[in-house]
């Protein structure tokens, strides 16, 4: 039993019409679009910013962003492409399982929970501190002992408690909380860039890259993997300070691959799932640039407070009222966030489910509410354990690391499944193949060796993690190794079989 056999696009499209495996189709390309930019602005450009322009790139963090966009769009194509050829739920892990192979596919989708579900804790801790620095500003104080930080993250716990039983009562649902939150959000955001404008100082923009530093961030474990391999004194500032700029802020653009994997509940996939993946990514690129502008010209980069830059570039220029303004956009902004990051390691692992990877009993959707209740329910207590009781809040590498090797994968994919199966119907296509996935695949390797050498060595244990279940699990019970898809195809409806 060969660990590289593949599901073919047929069965996975034949699995998704199974009854008791089936989603409701009700999302449209403007839900969608909505839904990318609700995960994707978060935690990365309300805390991340103000770090990285500090420790590692001054006024050039914006260039670390565009670094990031440019990263993101070639992936983004890729992605694109893939989710209009198979539109189907699970996202990279499926488009792998198509093309490279059940392991590769296992290794992306235990990538990907690793993205979700680490993700959706880390942002709940920002979440908990913002929601606290809120309630000051207000003069109320959260008690201490049970607070971010503390050993029982309370705020953060119940955070995850309520968007689990939303997530589990629909996605139609969970949408519209969302539609509400990522309108305040985009106000916040917008209001940062137009307010911060008459207060920006072109002196604090100059040197616009300051000139390398032998490097206070980057000592022994916390050292960019490619300093170490190629024995590069570390650095900060200067062109490896934007890459490695660029590597911690990638965490901000994280999301929008998560709208792929809502395949199953689009309308029209085909046509919205490109527009969606495509167009939340550059209406944030658009922003994050504006606003990590904003904030460097606002202030030098050496006085940026590395744990709430928007709202102390306000605060120094004597505008209270903004920061308080400013930390409720990121308490509703982060709660979108928290929520679709979990909708999407519930749609995940919905996808691995049913392809018995892990048992097949725990993805069966409600046919009350049309989701997976059982996922949704353990997931949700996943998440909250991890927020309210581990010192997370600083992993935001570890999921950078999870989602870059999943990009680099799908871009791995798509030359492979264009030779291999030409004849599928692809309303979308990357242009320049194979090139520009190439080029996309390489980007993210870039990337990932500039995450820290500590980031390397937990990817290592998680993953060494995941090969034994695999191997102790998954290969044995998997649908394909028992011969079940190809069954279910013959029985398919015949427009499934023709796709
Ligand atoms: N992109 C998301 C954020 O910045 C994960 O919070």
């Amino acid at each position: 039993m060969s660990v590289f056999r593949t599901k073919s696009i047929e069965a996975s499209m034949a699995s998704a019409e199974e009854a008791d495996h089936k989603l409701k189709r009700t999302l449209s390309a403007l839900d969608l679009t909505v839904f990318g930019i609700g995960v994707i602005i978060g935690a990365g450009i309300f805390t991340l910013t103000g770090r990285a322009a500090k420790d590692y790139a001054g006024p050039s963090i914006a260039l670390s962003f565009v670094v990031g966009a440019i990263v993101c769009g070639l992936a983004a194509l890729c992605y694109a492409e893939f989710a209009s050829t198979v539109p189907i739920s699970g996202s990279a892990y499926t488009f792998s399982y198509a093309t490279l192979g059940e392991l590769i596919a296992w290794i992306i989708g235990w990538d990907l929970l690793l993205e979700l579900m680490l993700g959706a804790s880390v942002v709940a801790q920002g979440w908990s501190q913002y929601l606290v620095t809120l309630l000051g500003q207000f003069g109320l104080k959260w008690p201490d002992a049970v607070g971010p930080g503390s050993t029982f993250d309370l705020p953060a716990f119940l955070l995850v408690a309520i968007l689990t039983l939303l997530i589990a009562k629909g996605i139609k649902e969970s949408m519209r909380v969302n539609l509400v939150l990522v309108g305040v959000k985009l106000f916040i955001v917008l209001f940062v860039i137009f307010a911060g404008i008459s207060y920006i100082n072109t002196a604090n923009w100059s040197p616009f890259i300051p000139p390398s530093e032998p490097g206070k961030a980057a000592e022994g474990l916390t050292t960019p993997l490619i300093q170490l391999i190629s024995g590069m004194t570390p650095a900060t500032y200067g062109v490896m300070g934007i890459m490695a700029g660029a590597a911690i802020v990638f965490f901000a653009y994280i999301g929008f691959d998560v709208v792929a994997t809502t395949a199953e509940e689009a309308r029209n996939p085909q046509r919205d799932l490109p527009r969606g993946i495509l167009g939340s990514l550059a209406i944030c690129t658009i922003l994050y640039v504006a606003v990590t502008l904003v904030i460097t010209g606002m202030q030098n980069y050496k006085d940026i407070d590395p744990k709430a830059a928007l709202a102390t570039a306000f605060t120094q220029v004597g505008k209270d009222g903004f920061a308080t303004l400013i930390s409720a956009g990121a308490v509703a902004g982060l709660t979108t966030v928290v929520m679709t990051l979990m909708i999407g390691a519930t749609r995940v692992t919905f996808a691995m489910s049913r392809d018995n990877l892990i048992p097949s009993s725990l993805g069966r959707t409600n046919p009350r509410t049309g989701t997976p209740v059982k996922l949704t329910l353990i997931i949700g207590t996943v998440v909250a354990l991890i927020a309210s009781l581990t010192p997370i809040g600083k992993l935001e590498e570890m999921v950078n690391i999870g989602t870059l090797t999943a990009f680099l994968l799908v871009s791995l994919a798509v030359p492979i499944l264009r030779k291999r199966r030409p004849d599928l119907k692809r309303s979308f296509r990357v242009p320049g193949n194979p090139i520009v996935p190439w080029l996309s695949a390489l980007a993210c390797f870039y990337l990932v060796l500039n995450l820290s050498v500590e980031t390397w060595i937990r990817f290592v244990v998680w993953m060494a993690l995941g090969f034994l279940i695999y191997f102790a699990y998954s290969r044995t019970h998997s649908n394909v190794a028992r011969g079940v898809d190809e069954a279910r195809v013959e029985e398919a409806p015949e427009v499934v079989r023709e796709r």
